[in-house]
């Protein structure tokens, strides 16, 4: 699990924020996975950002998945195992509350992990522009099934492997504090998992027999409902997006944990901008921000899940 300090949000910028968010009516906020970083989830660049040897961002994609389903369904599974262990934290809570009392607040979210569902976001107000790692969709070109499918593992195969024990509480060659750790461990049922994203763990690579099947057209190969690189995002979701930006004047745009590079995604803010908003980027990196800063907009920088509920705050109450 990430730890991070406490981040203290400058007086000034704060006082700024506080007095322009009261009188805001239409706000859009683009979400990336640093918001989930403070629930434990890895980020996809830098620290964190690789899973065994690969690139995650390698991983993600039609190609990868046709050369190797086993690996990548070994990935996609993994990650479907560590949302559902994490918990929304207090910045996906804080808003999911600024959507319930501001009906004028949509959230473009690029994350697939299901925090922000599973702290109570109005569904009406969340767009996932990257799908969804809960969703499974059928790969045959012909065949449209798609289930919502929140079963870990999803098959058999795909069962993280529990270290091999070898634990044996009551030897003699263990000190008393070593015995009771190892009779946690072998009791435990996820502490005693080993750390597939790790390289040095070896994995076995699973058959495409044994990976998730179509039970409708029982042809192909189900896959994970995530938008991969080089595919369009959901067309639905767009046009609802592009409809609500049209719509009229928006006086806020928040950024929160994402390193604003891909596109589609990164060009809301702009959107936004040219829609009058004023930016407001939460990161933990200065250097993070979508384009260059305008005079006018804010960077809070630390941690989302503790500046993200201090600066709602006046809107939302305490979370
Ligand atoms: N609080 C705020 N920001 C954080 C935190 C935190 N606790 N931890 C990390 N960050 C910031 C990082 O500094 C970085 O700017 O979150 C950002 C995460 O960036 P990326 O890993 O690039 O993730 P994201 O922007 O969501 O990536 C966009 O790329 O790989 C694809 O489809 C994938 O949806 C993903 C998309």
């Amino acid at each position: 699990m990430a730890s991070f300090g406490k981040s203290i949000v400058p007086e000034a910028d704060l006082k700024s924020f506080t007095e322009y968010l009261v009188g805001c009516k239409r706000i859009v906020a683009l979400l990336g996975a640093g918001i989930s970083a403070a629930s434990g989830l890895p980020t996809f660049r830098g620290a964190g950002g690789l899973w065994r040897a690969h690139d995650a961002t390698s991983l993600a994609t039609q190609e990868a998945f046709d050369e190797s389903p086993g690996l990548v369904w070994q990935f996609y599974s993994y990650r479907r195992h560590m949302a559902l262990q994490a918990d929304p934290n207090k910045a996906h809570h804080a808003l999911a509350e600024l959507a319930r009392r501001n009906a004028d607040f949509i959230t473009l979210s690029q994350n697939v992990d299901g925090l922000s569902q599973r702290a109570n976001h109005p569904a009406k107000q969340l767009h996932l522009l990257h799908g969804t790692l809960f969703t499974v969709k059928c790969t045959n070109f012909y065949c449209n099934y798609s289930e919502e499918n929140y079963t870990d593992p999803i098959v058999p195969a795909l069962e993280i492997p529990k270290k091999s024990s070898g634990l044996n509480p009551s030897a003699t060659d263990k000190t008393g504090e070593e015995a009771s750790k190892a009779l946690a461990e072998a009791l435990s049922g996820t502490t005693n998992e080993v750390d597939i994203s790790d390289v040095s763990n070896p994995i076995f690579i699973v058959d495409k027999k044994d990976l998730p099947q179509c039970p409708e057209c029982k042809d192909g190969l189900l896959r994970p409902g995530v938008v991969w690189f080089g595919e369009a995002l959901p067309e639905r979701t767009l046009k609802v997006v592009d409809k609500w930006i049209a719509a009229g004047p928006i006086d806020l745009c928040l950024v929160i944990g994402t390193s604003a590079r891909i596109w589609p995604a990164a060009g809301y803010v702009h959107e936004a901008r040219s829609q009058g908003a004023r930016v407001a980027v939460c990161n933990m990196d200065p250097k993070d921000t979508p384009g260059e800063l305008h005079y006018g907009d804010w960077f809070f920088q630390g941690d989302a899940g503790v500046i993200i509920p201090e600066i709602l705050k006046s809107v939302i109450g305490e979370i």
